[in-house]
Protein backbone atom coordinates (compact mmCIF):
# COMPACT_ATOMS: atom_id res chain seq x y z
CA UNK A 1 0.00 0.00 0.00
CA UNK A 2 1.03 2.84 -0.80
CA UNK A 3 0.67 6.34 1.54
CA UNK A 4 1.84 9.61 2.44
CA UNK A 5 3.94 10.11 5.54
CA UNK A 6 5.04 13.36 6.50
CA UNK A 7 7.61 13.72 10.00
CA UNK A 8 7.12 17.40 11.79
CA UNK A 9 9.99 18.69 13.18
CA UNK A 10 11.74 21.53 15.14
CA UNK A 11 13.27 22.61 12.02
CA UNK A 12 12.24 20.57 8.96
CA UNK A 13 8.89 19.01 7.55
CA UNK A 14 9.73 16.10 5.77
CA UNK A 15 7.28 14.04 3.16
CA UNK A 16 7.56 11.30 1.15
CA UNK A 17 5.18 8.28 -0.44
CA UNK A 18 5.89 5.40 1.14
CA UNK A 19 5.24 1.67 0.16
CA UNK A 20 4.37 0.44 3.71
CA UNK A 21 4.92 -3.43 2.64
CA UNK A 22 8.61 -2.42 1.66
CA UNK A 23 9.60 0.37 3.90
CA UNK A 24 10.56 2.18 1.41
CA UNK A 25 10.47 5.87 -0.47
CA UNK A 26 8.39 5.58 -3.63
CA UNK A 27 8.80 9.60 -4.07
CA UNK A 28 11.96 11.83 -3.46
CA UNK A 29 11.77 13.24 0.23
CA UNK A 30 10.42 16.89 0.23
CA UNK A 31 11.84 18.95 3.06
CA UNK A 32 10.28 22.49 3.26
CA UNK A 33 12.15 24.66 6.36
CA UNK A 34 9.32 24.51 9.91
CA UNK A 35 8.02 27.81 9.90
CA UNK A 36 9.26 30.22 12.70
CA UNK A 37 7.51 30.58 15.65
CA UNK A 38 6.20 27.02 14.92
CA UNK A 39 2.78 27.79 15.82
CA UNK A 40 -0.18 25.66 15.00
CA UNK A 41 -1.73 27.03 11.26
CA UNK A 42 1.47 27.63 9.41
CA UNK A 43 2.89 24.27 10.50
CA UNK A 44 -0.68 22.73 9.23
CA UNK A 45 0.09 24.74 5.84
CA UNK A 46 3.42 23.61 5.18
CA UNK A 47 2.12 20.07 5.80
CA UNK A 48 -1.10 20.94 3.00
CA UNK A 49 2.30 22.16 0.90
CA UNK A 50 4.01 18.73 1.34
CA UNK A 51 0.45 16.61 0.09
CA UNK A 52 -0.18 18.83 -2.71
CA UNK A 53 3.17 18.66 -4.21
CA UNK A 54 2.49 14.86 -4.37
CA UNK A 55 -0.78 15.49 -5.69
CA UNK A 56 -2.07 13.59 -2.68
CA UNK A 57 -5.69 12.80 -2.10
CA UNK A 58 -5.53 9.67 0.62
CA UNK A 59 -5.07 9.03 4.00
CA UNK A 60 -2.13 10.62 5.88
CA UNK A 61 0.02 9.64 8.70
CA UNK A 62 2.01 12.44 10.35
CA UNK A 63 4.36 12.59 13.45
CA UNK A 64 4.62 15.49 15.71
CA UNK A 65 7.44 15.79 18.56
CA UNK A 66 5.35 16.29 21.42
CA UNK A 67 2.74 13.47 23.57
CA UNK A 68 -0.33 12.92 20.91
CA UNK A 69 -3.41 11.07 21.95
CA UNK A 70 -6.45 11.06 19.92
CA UNK A 71 -5.24 13.52 17.71
CA UNK A 72 -4.83 16.09 20.04
CA UNK A 73 -0.87 17.32 20.84
CA UNK A 74 -0.88 17.61 24.65
CA UNK A 75 2.75 18.83 25.76
CA UNK A 76 5.04 20.94 23.62
CA UNK A 77 9.03 20.78 24.66
CA UNK A 78 10.88 21.99 21.49
CA UNK A 79 8.17 23.49 19.50
CA UNK A 80 5.42 26.47 20.33
CA UNK A 81 3.16 26.38 23.45
CA UNK A 82 0.32 27.42 21.38
CA UNK A 83 0.31 23.48 20.06
CA UNK A 84 -0.82 22.49 23.84
CA UNK A 85 -4.52 21.27 23.60
CA UNK A 86 -4.30 21.70 19.91
CA UNK A 87 -6.51 19.26 17.80
CA UNK A 88 -3.91 18.74 15.57
CA UNK A 89 -5.85 16.10 13.76
CA UNK A 90 -8.48 18.27 13.05
CA UNK A 91 -6.95 20.88 12.03
CA UNK A 92 -4.67 18.92 9.27
CA UNK A 93 -7.88 17.23 8.34
CA UNK A 94 -9.95 20.50 7.58
CA UNK A 95 -7.09 21.94 5.57
CA UNK A 96 -5.98 19.03 3.46
CA UNK A 97 -9.32 17.31 3.08
CA UNK A 98 -7.85 14.09 3.70
CA UNK A 99 -7.85 11.23 6.85
CA UNK A 100 -5.17 12.14 9.30
CA UNK A 101 -3.93 10.15 11.73
CA UNK A 102 -0.88 12.41 14.06
CA UNK A 103 1.30 10.39 16.50
CA UNK A 104 4.54 10.98 18.23
CA UNK A 105 7.53 11.20 16.20
CA UNK A 106 9.49 8.56 18.13
CA UNK A 107 6.87 6.15 18.30
CA UNK A 108 6.55 6.96 14.55
CA UNK A 109 10.36 5.91 14.66
CA UNK A 110 10.12 2.96 16.33
CA UNK A 111 7.17 1.42 14.69
CA UNK A 112 9.38 1.63 11.33
CA UNK A 113 12.84 -0.02 13.14
CA UNK A 114 10.30 -2.51 14.59
CA UNK A 115 8.95 -3.29 10.95
CA UNK A 116 12.07 -3.09 9.09
CA UNK A 117 14.98 -1.91 10.75
CA UNK A 118 17.08 -3.43 13.87
CA UNK A 119 14.09 -4.51 15.79
CA UNK A 120 12.91 -6.83 12.77
CA UNK A 121 12.23 -10.48 14.56
CA UNK A 122 13.56 -9.01 18.26
CA UNK A 123 11.18 -10.40 20.75
CA UNK A 124 10.84 -8.90 24.45
CA UNK A 125 10.91 -5.25 26.32
CA UNK A 126 12.85 -2.97 23.32
CA UNK A 127 13.31 0.33 24.09
CA UNK A 128 14.37 2.81 20.79
CA UNK A 129 15.54 6.26 22.13
CA UNK A 130 16.19 9.01 19.61
CA UNK A 131 19.23 11.44 20.29
CA UNK A 132 18.52 14.94 18.27
CA UNK A 133 17.09 17.93 20.13
CA UNK A 134 15.54 16.15 21.99
CA UNK A 135 15.05 12.75 23.44
CA UNK A 136 12.33 10.59 21.50
CA UNK A 137 11.46 7.13 22.68
CA UNK A 138 9.56 4.55 21.77
CA UNK A 139 8.67 1.48 23.89
CA UNK A 140 7.64 -2.13 22.65
CA UNK A 141 6.75 -5.42 24.18
CA UNK A 142 6.62 -8.23 22.15
CA UNK A 143 6.23 -5.95 19.13
CA UNK A 144 3.12 -3.80 20.54
CA UNK A 145 3.89 -0.16 21.01
CA UNK A 146 3.02 1.11 24.84
CA UNK A 147 2.68 4.76 23.51
CA UNK A 148 3.96 8.10 24.43
CA UNK A 149 6.47 7.18 26.57
CA UNK A 150 8.29 10.59 27.12
CA UNK A 151 11.55 8.70 28.43
CA UNK A 152 13.49 12.14 27.46
CA UNK A 153 11.90 13.90 30.51
CA UNK A 154 13.27 11.68 33.10
CA UNK A 155 15.07 12.93 35.81
CA UNK A 156 18.55 12.42 36.10
CA UNK A 157 20.38 14.79 38.18
CA UNK A 158 16.96 16.91 38.86
CA UNK A 159 17.40 17.55 34.86
CA UNK A 160 15.41 16.07 32.50
CA UNK A 161 17.53 13.44 30.67
CA UNK A 162 17.08 15.24 26.83
CA UNK A 163 18.98 18.17 28.68
CA UNK A 164 22.16 16.32 29.82
CA UNK A 165 22.35 13.82 27.30
CA UNK A 166 20.64 15.03 23.60
CA UNK A 167 22.78 15.33 20.97
CA UNK A 168 21.72 19.44 20.94
CA UNK A 169 23.61 19.28 24.42
CA UNK A 170 26.53 17.54 22.97
CA UNK A 171 26.91 20.06 20.30
CA UNK A 172 26.03 23.04 22.34
CA UNK A 173 28.35 21.91 25.62
CA UNK A 174 30.87 20.79 22.74
CA UNK A 175 30.71 17.63 24.82
CA UNK A 176 33.47 15.08 23.91
CA UNK A 177 32.00 11.43 22.51
CA UNK A 178 33.48 10.35 25.80
CA UNK A 179 31.86 12.87 28.14
CA UNK A 180 28.95 12.44 26.37
CA UNK A 181 28.96 8.68 26.38
CA UNK A 182 29.75 9.32 30.32
CA UNK A 183 26.20 11.27 31.03
CA UNK A 184 24.13 8.67 28.04
CA UNK A 185 25.47 5.49 30.24
CA UNK A 186 23.93 7.41 33.17
CA UNK A 187 20.92 7.78 31.41
CA UNK A 188 20.44 3.64 30.04
CA UNK A 189 21.54 2.56 33.95
CA UNK A 190 18.65 4.38 34.86
CA UNK A 191 16.57 2.78 32.13
CA UNK A 192 18.01 -0.23 32.94
CA UNK A 193 16.83 0.06 36.40
CA UNK A 194 13.35 0.85 35.48
CA UNK A 195 12.43 -1.49 33.19
CA UNK A 196 15.55 -4.42 32.50
CA UNK A 197 14.57 -3.77 28.49
CA UNK A 198 16.16 -6.76 26.34
CA UNK A 199 17.52 -4.20 24.12
CA UNK A 200 18.12 -0.45 23.32
CA UNK A 201 17.86 0.81 19.47
CA UNK A 202 19.76 4.44 19.10
CA UNK A 203 18.49 6.26 16.31
CA UNK A 204 18.42 10.34 15.43
CA UNK A 205 21.08 11.50 13.02
CA UNK A 206 23.96 10.75 15.31
CA UNK A 207 23.46 7.11 15.42
CA UNK A 208 25.38 7.40 12.12
CA UNK A 209 28.11 8.16 14.11
CA UNK A 210 27.48 5.20 16.85
CA UNK A 211 31.11 3.57 16.60
CA UNK A 212 32.68 7.47 18.32
CA UNK A 213 30.45 7.20 21.07
CA UNK A 214 28.80 3.25 21.83
CA UNK A 215 32.28 2.18 23.29
CA UNK A 216 31.93 5.09 25.68
CA UNK A 217 28.45 3.52 26.71
CA UNK A 218 28.31 0.61 29.83
CA UNK A 219 25.03 -0.69 30.45
CA UNK A 220 23.90 -4.47 30.56
CA UNK A 221 21.51 -4.70 27.60
CA UNK A 222 22.62 -4.33 23.86
CA UNK A 223 22.61 -1.32 22.18
CA UNK A 224 22.42 -1.56 18.19
CA UNK A 225 21.98 1.74 15.97
CA UNK A 226 18.67 2.29 14.71
CA UNK A 227 19.10 1.34 10.46
CA UNK A 228 16.12 3.37 8.79
CA UNK A 229 17.66 6.64 10.62
CA UNK A 230 16.20 9.78 8.95
CA UNK A 231 13.76 7.57 6.83
CA UNK A 232 12.22 6.46 9.93
CA UNK A 233 9.52 8.97 10.49
CA UNK A 234 8.22 9.20 7.68
CA UNK A 235 8.31 5.20 7.18
CA UNK A 236 6.51 4.61 10.35
CA UNK A 237 3.78 7.86 9.91
CA UNK A 238 2.93 5.98 6.95
CA UNK A 239 2.52 2.58 8.69
CA UNK A 240 0.22 4.23 10.89
CA UNK A 241 -1.69 5.67 8.35
CA UNK A 242 -2.70 2.42 7.28
CA UNK A 243 -5.00 1.97 10.12
CA UNK A 244 -7.63 4.91 8.93
C1 LIG B 1 9.32 15.43 23.25
C2 LIG B 1 8.94 14.09 22.69
C3 LIG B 1 9.66 13.86 21.37
C4 LIG B 1 11.15 14.07 21.53
C5 LIG B 1 11.90 13.93 20.22
C6 LIG B 1 10.83 15.53 23.36
O1 LIG B 1 11.18 16.78 23.86
O2 LIG B 1 8.76 15.62 24.54
O3 LIG B 1 7.56 14.00 22.51
O4 LIG B 1 9.41 12.55 20.93
O5 LIG B 1 11.42 15.34 22.07
O6 LIG B 1 11.47 14.85 19.28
Amino acid sequence: MELLGIDIGGSGIKGAIVDTEKGEFVTERLRIPTPQPAKPEPVADVVKQIADNFGWKGSIGCTFPAVVKHGVTLTAANVDDDWVGADAQTLLQELTGSPVIVLNDADAAGIAEMKFGAGLNRDGLIVILTLGTGIGSAFFMNGVLIPNTEFGHLKIRGKDAEHRASDKIRQDKEYSWKKWGKRLSEYFQYLEFLFTPDLFIIGGGVSKKHEKFFPYIHCNTEIVPAELRNQAGIVGAAMAAKDL
